[in-house]
Formats: C-alpha cells, structure tokens, sequence
C-alpha cells in the first residue's frame, strides 16, 4: 500500500493496454518532463486554460502544483481524479475525471492529454473508455460530460466514437481570441448500447467513501 491513509493511490483501472492510476510525486516528475516535451503543436491550444504556454520550468512546477492542489482539495462527493496513463510502466498522459455534488447529479465530466509520441495509436480512445466504465460501472454515474475547441478534431473523435452527442456550444476567448467550443453529453442508456474494450477495477473497496460520501444513496 502506498499510503494507508490515502488508498486512492491504490486504485487502479486497466485495460490490456493501459493503466491508469493516482501519479504519486515521482509519477507527477514524470508527467512534468513528459509534458515538457510537447503535447500539441505550438501553434495550436488545445486547452481552455493555456497551461502549455508555460515555459520550463513553470510548466513543470505548474504540472507538480496541479496534481498537489487536487489531492489536497478532493471532497467526497467533489472531486477531480487525475489519472496517471501508463503503458508498459511508462507514463503516458493523463487521464483526468471530475464531478461536483457526485452522489446528487450522478455527472461526471472529463479531460485528457498523452504526450505527442503516444497519439494517434488509440490510446486515447481506450483510456476515455477506461474512465468512463470506471464512471458508469463502478461508481454508478448517469451520464458524462466533455468538450473540445471546434478545430480540436482528435479530441472530438474520441467523443463521437464512444457515442457523446453534441449538447451545445459556447464562444470562449482562446489567447485572447474568441473561438467556439463544444459541448457532448453521453448518457448511461447510450453507453450501454455499444460494445466496449474490457476494463478492469482494482482498490476501489477501500476508497469509494473518497468518491460517494458514505452518507448518501447511489444505486
Ligand atoms: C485528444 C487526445 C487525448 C486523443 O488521443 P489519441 O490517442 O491521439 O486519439 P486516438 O488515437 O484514440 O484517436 C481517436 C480518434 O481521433 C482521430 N485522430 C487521432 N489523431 C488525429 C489527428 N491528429 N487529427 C485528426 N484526427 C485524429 C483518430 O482517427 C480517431 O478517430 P476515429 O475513432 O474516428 O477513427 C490526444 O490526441 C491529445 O492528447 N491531444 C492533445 C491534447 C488535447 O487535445 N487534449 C484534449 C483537450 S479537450
């Protein structure tokens, strides 16, 4: 066991590819330096807060703040779990899935990057795969949120994929730009419908009270 008091750090989701599971601070390093290395074309952003602009080394201090500030702030019931992608031991990407007022909405939404050597290769599919049977199956979610600027295509093709219907649109200012993003919605009824890459859930006995509040009703 990692930390006795912190059991999330022991939670795993796999599939026959990937793993995904809380960066400890040495797996957080490795996000840091992988993400140093680029995940998009500088030209580009992907991102509603521009956080690859940063150059080294805030973008690693920013990467290590980021993971800290989240396991300091998680609540039962609002939480946001950023999830470490590995594949064969090395870290990936991220895999990130957050929710407010869990048990109440039964919502939740996510967020991904994987370093530019790991796309394009269906990683990206598997692990949003991956997070959402752990949404839908394990913890009893109702329907999942994401989005993606409208040039966003790969990120956008995840969704459609795995069935996310659009649900709507807004115009934000992307470095100072106003550019539209999209909005999709996938429900638990639609996600039933499609067949999908077998995933498997270890640790979670010991932390759903980090996700559920005890207290509250989800069936
Ligand atoms: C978005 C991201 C996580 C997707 O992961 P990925 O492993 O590259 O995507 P996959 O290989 O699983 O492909 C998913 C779909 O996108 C398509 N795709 C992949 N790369 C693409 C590209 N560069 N341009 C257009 N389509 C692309 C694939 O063909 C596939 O579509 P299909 O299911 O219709 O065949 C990854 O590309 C990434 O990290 N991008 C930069 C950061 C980012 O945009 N994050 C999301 C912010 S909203």
């Amino acid at each position: 066991m990692e930390n006795e008091f912190w059991p999330l750090f022991d939670l795993r989701i796999r599939t026959s590819r990937i793993e995904i599971r809380l960066p400890n601070d040495n797996a957080l390093g490795d996000l840091a330096r992988l993400a140093a290395k680029g995940i998009h074309d500088p030209v580009a952003m992907p991102f509603l807060y521009p956080w690859t602009d940063e150059p080294s080394p805030l973008l690693e201090r920013g990467m290590l703040k980021w993971g800290w500030r989240h396991r300091a702030e998680w609540a039962s019931n609002n939480w946001t779990f950023n999830g470490a992608v590995f594949v064969n031991g090395e870290v990936v990407g991220v895999q990130s899935l957050m929710a407010t007022d869990f048990a109440a909405l039964r919502a939740v939404k996510s967020g991904s990057w994987l370093g530019l050597a790991y796309q394009g290769q269906g990683i990206g599919k598997e692990m949003r795969t991956a997070i959402l049977h752990f949404a839908f199956e394990a913890l009893g979610a109702l329907e999942a949120h994401s989005g993606g600027f409208i040039d966003n295509e790969s990120s956008l093709r995840v969704s459609r994929a795995l069935g996310y219907e659009e649900c709507g649109r807004r115009t934000v200012l992307r470095r100072g730009i106003p550019t539209e993003l999209l909005e999709v919605r996938l429900d638990k009824s639609q996600w039933n419908t499609t067949p999908h890459t077998k995933v498997e859930i270890s640790g979670l006995d010991d932390c759903r009270d980090f996700f559920i509040a005890p207290d509250s009703t989800v069936s």
